[in-house]
């Protein structure tokens, strides 16, 4: 995606060899027609998928979330990571090991929002590890429902997480992918059609 490409270039900042900092428009500060745009981009990839629901984790990745289920007309569940008061009905959890915090997390969402008639489109705004993934996967699998695949708005494809996901046979839409991050630059991995 053209537009995301070129705010990656400009916007962003190598913290690490690992780190991507987007706070200026994704992690902190939200730009919105951005966002918009990415709605409308993942909606496009998906919109053969029968998608009738679309799963995030909170927080990032609730506005790209958002965005694309206002293109889809669907509704968007975000896992939650910590207790709410609210959330009394039968939960659907997932453990998920954060490697950037060194700690296990558990998410949760309620079974009420989550059904076996449901077919799901899992978004989140990075994929490193492919834990939060892995996580709202097996969240979908516990409710039964269908999984339609995962966008992604940021794939750092030097880590672990987008192969796995791809030779399960997932259809996996990352809207950038980059393939390094080393001495501060920000190479992309070349795609045929940008
Ligand atoms: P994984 O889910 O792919 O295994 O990744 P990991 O445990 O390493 O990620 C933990 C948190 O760090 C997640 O956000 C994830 O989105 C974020 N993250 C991972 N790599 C990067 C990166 O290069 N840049 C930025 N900006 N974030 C990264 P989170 O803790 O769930 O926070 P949030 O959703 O509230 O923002
Ligand atoms: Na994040
Ligand atoms: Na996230």
């Amino acid at each position: 995606m053209k537009v995301l490409k070129e705010k990656v270039i400009t916007d962003g900042v190598v913290l690490s060899d690992q780190i991507l900092k987007v706070d200026s428009f994704l992690n902190h500060q939200i730009d919105p027609l951005l966002m918009k745009q990415i709605g409308e981009e993942f909606a496009e990839r998906f919109k053969h998928g029968g998608v009738t629901k679309i799963l995030t984790l909170e927080s990032s990745g609730i506005a790209p979330s958002v965005m694309t289920g206002l293109c889809l007309d669907v509704p968007v569940v975000f896992a939650r990571k910590r207790k709410s008061l609210t959330l009394q009905n039968k939960l659907l959890t997932a453990s998920v090991y954060s490697f950037t915090k060194q700690e296990e997390s558990k998410i949760a969402v309620s079974s009420e929002h989550l059904s076996a008639s449901d077919v799901v489109l899992v978004i989140d705004d990075f994929l490193a590890n492919g834990q939060a993934a892995r996580g709202l996967i097996h969240i979908v699998e516990q409710a039964g429902a269908k999984l339609a695949g995962i966008g992604i708005v940021i794939e750092k494809s030097f880590q672990e997480g987008a192969s796995p996901l791809r030779e399960k046979g997932i259809k996996v839409e990352s809207l950038v992918r980059i393939k390094s991050l080393k001495d501060g630059k920000i190479e992309f991995v070349k795609e045929a059609n940008v």
